[in-house]
């Protein structure tokens, strides 16, 4: 394991029973406010991902908003927002999906990415899968883009989100079972 990992995953601070009785809530605030640990969460996705001939990195809102757009730039990417239902205003493709914690949809703009690119997909935290499923559907299935990986800073790995990615790779940094 990277020796940059402990310190990563110290930095994320744990909140029992938000937003909702029975969950713990990994917050990612306090990770942002640790220059190292933040600056090494970066580094370590742009060191896998640099050189792979991604052009394009999906980050999904919010917490998706936080960590795509830096490795974005780093690796020569263009940053393509997945958003909540009705934020973006111009043509929208969209996909419904379940969540931990209730049910929701997400809207790419038509033309943002072309089919035949090769993308990284960027979240903070995988917890059933049901969101980065959802973003696999969309970009891969319905608009043909080539999907390298998921990454995200953690993973619950017991609710086993990872087998809701079919062949889409997972990476992650961090695992809290
Ligand atoms: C959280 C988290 C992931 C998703 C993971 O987002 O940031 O996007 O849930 O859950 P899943 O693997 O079960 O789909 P959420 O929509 O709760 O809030 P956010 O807008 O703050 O990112
Ligand atoms: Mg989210």
């Amino acid at each position: 394991q990277d020796p940059r990992i402990p310190k990563i995953s110290s930095a994320i601070r744990v909140i029992p029973n938000f937003p909702k009785p029975g969950i713990m809530f990994q917050d990612i605030t306090t990770l942002l406010l640790d220059t190292k640990a933040f600056s090494d969460t970066i580094d370590l996705f742009v060191e896998r991902y640099k050189g792979q001939n991604i052009s394009v990195v999906a980050g999904i809102e919010a917490r998706g908003f936080i960590f795509g757009p830096p490795i974005a730039l780093a690796i020569g990417a263009k940053f393509v927002p997945m958003r909540k239902p009705n934020k973006l205003p111009g043509e929208v493709i969209s996909e419904e999906y379940s969540l931990e914690y209730g049910k929701d949809k997400m809207e790419m703009h038509v033309g943002a990415v072309q089919a035949g690119e090769r993308a990284l997909i960027i979240d903070d935290l995988v917890a059933t899968g049901g969101t980065l499923s959802a973003a696999i559907r969309l970009l891969g299935k319905r608009v043909g883009v080539h999907i390298v990986e998921c990454a995200c800073v953690i993973e619950l790995s017991g609710l086993k989100g990872r087998e809701r990615l079919g062949d889409t790779p997972l990476f992650v940094l961090v695992n809290s079972a």
